[in-house]
């Protein structure tokens, strides 16, 4: 596993890290808490070391997951999660408050089991709330020892450096994959100039880039993976299959699974600090943390660059 310095702070991150929303068992159908947690050994003996959770994946079930899983190995993991949205009747509800804010961390803190969280990421912006405020209580609470490092996720250049004008931030966490490349243009160019870790998220399309979705998928009850990435419909799924087909060739030559690929090709871009990639079995984390384990040459990297342009991926999902 190659491990990466997580922007200005000391931290070295795994360039694949594990990401838990899939876990929390309320959003993308059922996962067993006895599979999930062997997924998280799987993937710590594996290498990884960032773990990435939120109290929004599962309504805190995800992070009591993690909690659990990491009790008698807190010292091998890096512990990222987030803050600013509440689950309200089933709903995703942006927060900032500074008291919605300091009750939140303690929160996080108890079902993580933990008396510090090493990356606190702001979930999403939250317009309705002056980020003076956020930011002073979040200082606040850094203050208190509760969190090591911040980081924001789902924030553009602008927002970036307005938060940077207040407080020190770490790491960004936007969404970035071969199937969603709108941070290419500015926000990665940006990270890399100015030092800041850039920790990319669905890398795998939700599993579309395992390529093993040949036709477009009915998820089970539950499973609402298809509402979050616009991938699962015509003509995006389409256009995926004709970039799947080069991924697998080149997944072929070097002994790989097309997954592998996928997330080897996000780690290679510049200004990716870490790819951020879920897993529900102890199998589908080794295979992920093993992408973290070989390059991609100059020449798969080219190829897939034409495939993605000659699949007519360079336009937004629609
Ligand atoms: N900051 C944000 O707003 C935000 C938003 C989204 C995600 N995230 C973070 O990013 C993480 C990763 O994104 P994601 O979990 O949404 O999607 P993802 O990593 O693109 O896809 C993960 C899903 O793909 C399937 N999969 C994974 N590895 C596989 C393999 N080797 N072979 C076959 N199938 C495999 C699994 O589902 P099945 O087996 O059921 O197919 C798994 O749950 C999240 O868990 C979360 O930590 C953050």
């Amino acid at each position: 596993m190659e491990y990466r310095t997580l922007g200005s702070s000391p931290l070295k991150v795994s360039a694949v890290g594990l990401g838990t929303w899939a876990i929390g068992d309320d959003f993308w159908g059922s996962v067993a808490d006895s599979d999930s947690i062997k997924a998280i050994h799987a993937a710590i003996d594996a290498g990884i070391n960032l773990i990435d959770t939120a109290p929004a994946y599962g309504s805190g079930h995800s992070e009591e997951v993690v909690g659990k899983a990491i009790r008698d190995r807190r010292d091998k993991v890096i512990l990222a999660t987030k803050v600013g949205i509440l689950r309200e009747k089933g709903a995703f509800n942006r927060n900032l408050k500074p008291e919605s804010v300091r009750r939140e961390v303690d929160d996080s803190l108890r079902r993580l089991g933990t008396d510090v969280i090493d990356l606190w990421q702001i979930h999403w912006p939250d317009v309705s709330t002056p980020l003076e405020e956020t930011v002073g209580e979040i200082d606040r609470i850094r203050e208190q020892g509760k969190i090591r490092f911040l980081g924001v996720s789902n924030f553009d250049v602008e927002l970036i450096e307005r938060v940077r004008k207040l407080t020190e931030i770490v790491s960004v966490q936007p969404h970035y994959s071969l199937l969603e490349r709108t941070i290419d243009a500015e926000l990665l160019p940006y990270c890399a100039g100015q030092g800041i870790g850039v920790l990319g998220y669905g890398t795998l399309a939700g599993g579309l880039l395992t390529g093993k979705f040949k036709k477009l998928p009915r998820f089970e009850a539950g499973d609402h993976r298809d509402n979050f990435y616009p991938f699962f419909k015509e003509p995006t799924f389409g256009k995926a299959q004709k970039l799947l087909a080069v991924l697998a060739e080149i997944a072929g030559e070097r002994g790989r699974s097309v997954a592998q690929v996928a997330i080897n090709w996000a780690i290679r871009q510049r200004g990716m600090t870490s790819a951020l990639v879920g897993a529900k079995s102890p199998s589908q984390a080794q295979q992920n943390a093993a992408a973290g384990e070989f390059a991609l040459s100059p020449s798969d990297l080219e190829r897939i660059e034409i495939a993605w342009k000659e699949a007519g991926l360079a336009r937004p999902a629609k």
